[in-house]
């Protein structure tokens, strides 16, 4: 008998071609994406989970699901599985690191570029027949960006692509992580310091953390305050790292001057949130790694770590390494 992967989402097509070559494949295709009850009902007898970021897959889910051997997601970050219980219960957790960094660092500095330079007030600007004068020597200021200090919190692969294009920019960049990387200080001209400095020195600051107990909430109102009242936060990472309600106050009161946010505390942003009422920053809907290559590549990753699990072989997209002492491959092999 074939083992059973149940897909959460609609993929790229390539990733259901991967699995179907030797599993039973359950695709949850439609829209809207599965409710937490039907979630909970449809992985009872399944032995592995292709899910996103949107599927919350914790100990009641794990529990019910006793056949379930491997949980891939179609995402780097993994905040949104319970990986010490998965490793307990013996339980694979394949990600997708690497094939989506240079996606996202594009990204990062799209929205670094956007609120720096105004490009979405401006274009907002055009359609509602505001832009009454050809060319107003005041019109639409922004800041520069060549030149200027940017400061990269999390110096992880994303981190390090988005510290590289910053080279084209003639930037100085400084950086915090909780990890001294010394290998690519010299050779990348990059500055260690600790938080605070970061935010005291920084004219950007992108965010590259991934979301743990130690990261939530870790640029709040304090944090804020400290940064200069020119200076632009990007973040790219996950929402609950930056505290929204002060962040929202922070630009409205320009103890900041804007911010380019690609993720939130809760997604969809609910249609009260404080930060739509404001023009100095630049919103969109988590879709840093969102091309059609990446995607590609992600579902790809996914997919095959799935199967490699299954086949008992160790895939190298396996995020809990230490589940292999729980329950050795040898003893996951279905197919
Ligand atoms: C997206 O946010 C991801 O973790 O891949």
């Amino acid at each position: 008998m074939k083992p059973v992967v149940y897909v959460a989402r609609e993929i790229p097509e390539n990733g259901i071609k991967i699995l179907e070559e030797c599993c039973e494949v359950r695709y949850r295709k439609e829209m809207p994406p599965p409710s937490r009850e039907e979630l909970l009902a449809a992985v009872k007898d399944v032995d592995a989970i292709y899910c996103t970021l949107s599927e919350k897959i914790d100990k009641e889910l794990m529990d019910s699901a006793p056949r379930l051997r491997v949980v891939g997601t179609m995402s780097v970050g993994v905040d949104h599985i319970d990986v010490d219980y998965a490793t307990s219960k013996g339980i694979y957790v394949v990600h997708t690191p690497g094939v989506l960094t240079d996606t996202t660092a594009d990204f990062a500095w799209a929205l670094l570029m956007a609120a720096a330079r105004r490009v979405v007030e401006a274009d907002k600007m055009v359609r509602s027949g505001g832009w009454k004068i050809q060319w107003a020597p005041t019109m639409m200021l922004g800041h520069d960006v060549h030149g200027k200090t940017l400061g990269i919190v999390g110096l992880g692969r994303i981190g390090l692509a988005v510290a590289k294009r910053a080279r084209g920019f003639d930037m100085k960049v400084l950086y915090y992580d909780v990890v001294r990387r010394r290998d690519v200080e010299e050779s990348m001209g990059i500055e260690y310091v600790e938080l605070d400095e970061l935010l005291r020195r920084s004219d950007f600051v992108s965010i590259h953390v991934p979301l743990t107990p130690q990261t939530r909430g870790l640029i709040g109102e304090r944090e804020l305050k400290l940064m200069k009242p020119t200076a632009i936060l990007v973040n790219t990472s996950r929402g609950p790292v930056v505290d929204e309600a002060a962040l929202a106050r922070a630009l409205k009161e320009r103890w900041i001057a804007a911010a380019g946010l690609d993720v939130f505390e809760k997604e969809p942003l609910p249609m009260d949130s404080p930060l739509l009422e404001l023009d100095n920053v630049v919103l969109t809907p988590h879709i840093a790694s969102a091309s059609y290559d990446t995607r590609a590549k992600m579902a790809e990753l996914a997919a095959t770590g799935i199967v490699k699990v299954l086949k008992g072989e160790e895939p190298e997209n396996l995020f809990n390494k230490d589940v292999v002492k729980v329950r050795p491959l040898e003893q996951v092999k279905m197919i």
